[in-house]
């Protein structure tokens, strides 16, 4: 298939253009280039050894380089990760968070649409579950509420692409709901490169194995958990990447015949009204992660023992927002598209911190 990747610089969209060749999949990248460097796609084409993989410096709210994109390309599905995705950020900048993400996916969609391409996998979030109800979580779980605009963006673009669906049978419709990504490609060469001071776990722990920050602050010791900190779900990203080549399946006519009759049956031994049953056949949602929750010691630990560099910490109070424990049944996707996470924590952090210690300053400026 010939692929759509919006946000494709970015630091999950790079390591899911090296599955998606390696699978036998093409691709056109759309990215405004607000949170990425071109760079990485210079590398992505060396790792994978393509001469260029077609680039448009496109934001996807731009209507008219859009339509470009589409009047060149003849384009099968599209796998939409353009996005702002800083959730201190969306506090302070709700409005530009809504505009972007959700303005620019309204804008994507309806171009999509306008020329016949009605297949997207949509990057969401376990945010989405807010403090879940059950642990692990399975894609039953009900949505709660979200503590940021940016989790909201996830949350609503979901319903947003359902209801499209709904409305229009045509499109299909699969919603990712990733856990922790962490790592890198094992290369070294391209990885996650955050602005200025990093929010999450574990580019902070690289970054103070590389002597750019004095110390880690364990956000709490207090939580109801073996050791007191927060624990997640942490899935590599080649693993992520992985599993949406395995998610295009959906898009295949004869395996979303297969499972429609498949969902039929189900759906009548189990007696849901016809709503739902519409609703669930081309609008997929799947938990993407290992099923096995860490806490923020285990990941320090981790990163010390197998990459033999001290990650100097202290406990500080808890963060606003958190949650206890996060992780996740995968076994929907296990089940439906063949796919699992491969990657234990050793691969994790042994690849998170040969990215980082490559390349201490992230992308060179072009
Ligand atoms: P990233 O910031 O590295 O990649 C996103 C890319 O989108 C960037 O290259 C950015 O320049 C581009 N972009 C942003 N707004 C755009 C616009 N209006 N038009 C065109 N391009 C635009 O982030 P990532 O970690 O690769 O995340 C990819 C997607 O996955 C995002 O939607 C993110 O919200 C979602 N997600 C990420 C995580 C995570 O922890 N990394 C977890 C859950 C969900
Ligand atoms: C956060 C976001 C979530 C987003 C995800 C991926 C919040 C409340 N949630 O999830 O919406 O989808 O990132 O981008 O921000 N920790 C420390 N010290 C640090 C950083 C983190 O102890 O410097 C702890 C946290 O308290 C948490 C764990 O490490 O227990 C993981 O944190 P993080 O990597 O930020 O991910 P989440 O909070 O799960």
């Amino acid at each position: 298939m010939n692929i759509l990747v919006t946000g494709g610089a970015g630091f999950i969209g790079t390591h899911t253009l090296i599955e998606l060749y390696a699978a036998g999949h093409t691709a056109v990248v759309v990215d405004n280039l607000s949170n990425s460097n071109p760079v990485a796609l210079q590398r992505v084409e060396e790792i994978i050894g393509v001469s260029k993989i077609p680039f448009y410096q496109v934001d996807i709210r731009d209507r008219e380089g859009l339509e470009k994109v589409f009047a060149e390309h003849k384009l099968d599905a599209c796998i939409h990760f353009a996005g702002l995705k800083a959730v201190g950020e969306s506090v302070e900048k709700p409005w530009e968070y809504y505009e972007n993400n959700i303005g620019g996916t309204l804008v994507l969609v309806d171009v999509m649409r306008k020329h016949g391409c009605k297949n997207i996998i949509f990057s969401s979030s376990a945010t989405v579950y807010g403090d879940p109800a059950e642990i692990p979580i399975t894609e039953n779980c009900p949505k709660g509420q979200c503590t940021n605009p940016y989790g909201w963006t996830k949350s609503m673009l979901e319903q947003v692409l359902m209801d499209i669906q709904k409305a229009d049978p045509e499109w299909n419709v699969v919603l990712l709901r990733y856990f922790n990504p962490v790592g890198a490609h094992p290369s070294g060469r391209i990885g996650e490169n955050p602005n200025g001071i990093p929010n999450n776990l574990m580019p902070y722990i690289t970054q103070v194995a590389v002597g750019k920050r004095k110390e880690l602050g364990v956000f709490g010791n207090d939580y109801d958990t073996p050791d007191g900190t927060g624990v997640r779900d942490y899935i590599h990203v080649v693993d992520l990447a992985k599993a949406h080549v395995a998610a295009l399946q959906c898009f295949r006519r004869e395996t979303c015949d297969v499972r429609r009759e498949t969902l039929d049956l189900r759906h009548k031994t189990e007696d849901v009204g016809s709503d739902a049953k519409v609703s669930s056949l081309k609008s997929q949602v799947y938990n993407i992660g290992t099923g096995h929750g860490y806490s923020v010691l285990d990941m320090v630990n981790a990163f010390i023992r197998v990459n033999g560099i001290d990650v100097p910490y202290s406990i500080k109070p808890r963060r606003a927002g958190d949650i206890a424990t996060c992780y996740c049944n995968p076994s929907k996707a296990k089940n439906e598209l063949g796919w699992e996470a491969k990657y234990g924590i050793d691969e994790m952090v042994r690849d998170s911190w040969n990215w980082q210690r490559k390349n201490p300053d992230g992308y060179p400026e072009r």
